[in-house]
């Protein structure tokens, strides 16, 4: 595929994710030098139609939230910074480990975003989830 069709076929939540992540980006060299300063939520997901089976995630607004457990109550998920502190690439959650994976340097994150294995050396920003019914709320 010619570079141009390629970039002309991008669309939706990649467009989105790289714009967040571009906009976020305070990159300098050497270990974690990415900070995600620009990242805030206040954001709503449909429980009813999102992340409704267990191990399954979402990328919103530069966060991955992904449902740890069954029922619609905060302890049933986390939601993390999408963006490695290390040095930005966006990390993906592995129901196996379950842990959050960078795929760039191989960085790993608990659930609760520790870091389990560098080089990333600090923790993936947590962001707080409240539940209404069927409607989740990430704040922060
Ligand atoms: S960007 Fe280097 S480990 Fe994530």
């Amino acid at each position: 595929m010619k570079r141009r069709a390629f970039l002309g076929s991008i669309t939706g939540p990649v467009v989105a994710a790289c714009a967040v992540c571009m906009g976020a980006c305070s990159k300098t060299t050497g270990s974690d030098s990415f900070t995600s300063g620009g990242v805030s939520a206040n954001f709503n997901v449909d429980l009813l139609t999102n992340i409704t089976t267990v191990g399954s995630s979402i990328l919103q607004n530069g966060i991955v939230i992904v449902r740890l457990a069954t029922g619609n109550v905060p302890a049933s998920f986390t939601a993390v910074q999408a963006a490695c502190t290390h040095q930005g690439t966006f990390v993906s959650y592995n129901q196996a480990a379950n842990k959050f994976i960078c795929p760039n340097h191989g960085a790993n994150f608990s659930t609760t975003g520790a870091v389990t294995q560098g080089p990333a050396t600090n923790p993936l920003k947590v962001y707080v989830i409240t539940i209404s019914g069927s409607t989740m709320t990430v704040i922060g």
